[in-house]
């Protein structure tokens, strides 16, 4: 079997039974996002994409006491057991250690062009309906509440500050999910989301107009 299918087969049966938004299916819709935008970036590698693609949730620091590099660590070695180049491992790993988001006041640190393709996949993924389904799971798995009105949005200055916040599903629309149609950075990729963030902004209007009695 080749690496990509071997891994993809490896992250299938790692996430079985992950409830809090990194199932299976999330990770297949990336790695298909990403592929769909490699289309419009004729330059990216894609083994490398691919790769980063299926392994870019593999180990979440939230998960692991905010262990920021166990994610890259966890992709790395396991591509090193399978024989992988170490260019390619080494560039897959860079990718996992900087896909996520860190804060409404944290710029992303950009090391290549396949990161910026398969970080535009997963933000693709937590945009739209989709995007909308998967917050109001997690905010559930996390025993979260819906919605206050008495608790503003707050804008996180630091990594910290944002992870430890337990806000309202409502109000992470506003800390990170709307944010995210600025942080594209491939033209697909901006295009996709500016549709999908318009959709997240009806729904909403529409949510708060139900909530105050006016819908
Ligand atoms: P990713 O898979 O993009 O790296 P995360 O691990 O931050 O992103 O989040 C996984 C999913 O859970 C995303 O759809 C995200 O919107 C959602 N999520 C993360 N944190 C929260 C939160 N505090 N409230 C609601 N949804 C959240
Ligand atoms: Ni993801």
């Amino acid at each position: 079997m080749d690496l990509i299918t071997v891994t993809a087969e490896h992250v299938r049966a790692q996430c079985a039974g992950e409830s809090s938004g990194h199932d299976w299916w999330h990770i297949h819709r990336v790695w298909k996002s990403a592929q769909m935008l490699c289309a419009g970036e004729p330059g990216a590698n894609r083994t490398v994409v691919e790769l980063a693609a299926l392994l870019h949730d593999i180990a979440d620091a939230k998960f692991h006491d905010g262990d920021e590099t166990i994610g890259a660590r966890t992709a790395a070695a396991w591509l090193r057991d399978r024989g992988a180049p170490e260019d390619i491992v080494t560039r897959v790993a860079e990718i996992v250690a900087n896909v996520s988001y860190k804060g409404a006041g944290i710029a992303d640190k950009v090391t290549s062009l396949e990161q910026r393709v398969v970080q535009d996949a997963d933000r693709l993924d937590a945009i739209g309906a989709i995007g909308i389904g998967r917050a109001f799971a997690y905010g559930g798995w996390d025993n979260r509440q819906m919605h206050d009105p008495d608790e503003p949005p707050v804008l996180h200055e630091t990594i910290e500050a944002y992870r430890a916040a337990k806000g309202t599903t409502v109000n992470h629309f506003h800390e990170k999910l709307l944010l995210l149609g600025e942080r594209m950075t491939t033209d697909t990729g901006r295009r996709i989301a500016t549709e999908r963030i318009a959709y997240m902004e009806d729904f909403l209007t529409r949510f708060h107009a139900e909530w105050n009695g006016d819908a």
